[in-house]
């Protein structure tokens, strides 16, 4: 690494799901499902959703807070607040900035949001590596959280299965002993295939014009074209940052996949040949809850005893953009 670049810490993770608990058995109130063919294509049992009033920025902040709290870093110390959202409340004001007013950072820092879907916690990661490497910020909130349950067609039965809500906060600073916790981290894109997952805002033209095609405001996706998308793409894609991070697949302790479908997750883990105790998979019981679902299986997963820190471990994302990524992160004790 350039001697003039700050190496990054990982300080604290959180996360934080909501209790209301919607299961397979559930979902066939809605529409033509079973428990069975929803568990045998996804790995899901069942998700958790917003109700009432609560949403992302909720989640967000519960998130936010638990991370801050094993951080050891102050919220007045924190100097800059990436949210990664794709399903937030509200378009603006930002995610960040709502998380930011929350927490009470009194100081008026850098708050915004950056859109990479499920992806987003690592390619806000890769923004703030930026920041800390180049001296720019020092502590930097990361919060992926997402309601997507308000923006699923709940009668679209291809889609609304897969999505659940949560939120997941990593706190990273930079590393004073010179130690980097990222190993490798690469973030791509394909926009060319934005189309297998879309959601458009509601709008009209101004009404001096010619009106414009009536759109509707809901999660579109082309599930089969996705499923290929990403089986073709990510194995290579994750021997490439096994690779960068100058550690063998074997050396790395654990694989911590974005939580989209197990069968995709078992590719991933495939193409690794990890046992199934390497690989951290809870979509069981949450399902996809998009940027929030690597930091919310961390987390659960050391809380759970799956994962033991002072560890390595693969990150792996993909989502709408089409947009993924992948790192290979040391886990510090104490940070979860
Ligand atoms: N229950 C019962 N039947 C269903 C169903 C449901 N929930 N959803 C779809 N079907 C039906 C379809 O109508 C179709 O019926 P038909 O053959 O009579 O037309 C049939 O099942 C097959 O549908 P298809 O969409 O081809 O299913 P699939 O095997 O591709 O599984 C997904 C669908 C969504 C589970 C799968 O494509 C997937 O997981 N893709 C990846 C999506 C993903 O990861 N997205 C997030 C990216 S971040």
């Amino acid at each position: 690494m350039n001697k003039n670049v700050k190496p990054l810490r990982i300080a604290g993770v959180g996360y934080c799901v909501p209790d209301t608990v919607i299961t397979n058995d559930d979902l066939t109130k809605l529409y033509d499902t079973s428990d069975e063919w929803i568990f045998t294509r996804t790995g899901i049992k069942e998700r958790r959703i917003v109700s009432g009033n609560e949403n992302a920025v909720d989640l967000g902040l519960k998130a936010a807070q638990n991370a801050l709290g094993k951080s050891n870093i102050k919220v007045e110390d924190i100097d800059c607040v990436i949210a990664a959202s794709s399903a937030p409340p509200q378009l603006y004001p930002s995610l960040a900035c709502q998380i930011q007013a929350g927490l009470d950072i009194p100081n008026h820092i850098p708050a915004f949001d950056m859109t990479a879907a499920c992806s987003g916690l690592i390619y806000a990661l890769q923004v703030a590596r930026g920041f800390i490497g180049s001296g720019l910020y020092k502590n930097i909130l990361l919060v992926a959280a997402d309601n997507n349950s308000r923006l699923v067609d709940w009668e679209d039965r291809g889609t609304s299965i897969l999505f659940g809500d949560g939120a997941g906060a990593m706190v990273v600073t930079e590393a004073e002993d010179g130690i980097d916790d990222i190993l490798s981290l690469d973030i791509k894109s394909d926009g060319k295939i934005g189309q297998y997952i879309y959601m458009n805002l509601p709008g009209k033209n101004c009404p001096l014009v010619e009106p414009c095609d009536e759109v509707d405001a809901k999660i579109h996706m082309a599930g089969r074209d996705v499923y290929k998308f990403v089986v073709t793409t990510l194995p290579d894609f994750i021997d490439e940052c096994v690779k960068n991070s100058g550690l063998t697949a074997e050396e790395i302790d654990y694989l911590i996949p974005h939580q989209a479908n197990q069968r995709i997750i078992e590719a991933m883990q495939s193409r690794l040949k990890y046992s199934d105790e390497k690989v951290i998979s809870n979509i069981k019981y949450y399902g996809n809850t998009s940027a929030a679902s690597i930091p919310i299986a961390l987390v659960e997963g050391v809380q759970k005893g799956k994962i033991k820190l002072g560890s390595t471990a693969l990150l792996c994302g993909f989502g709408a953009g089409m947009t993924w990524g992948g790192a290979v992160l040391r886990l510090r004790e104490g940070i979860c």
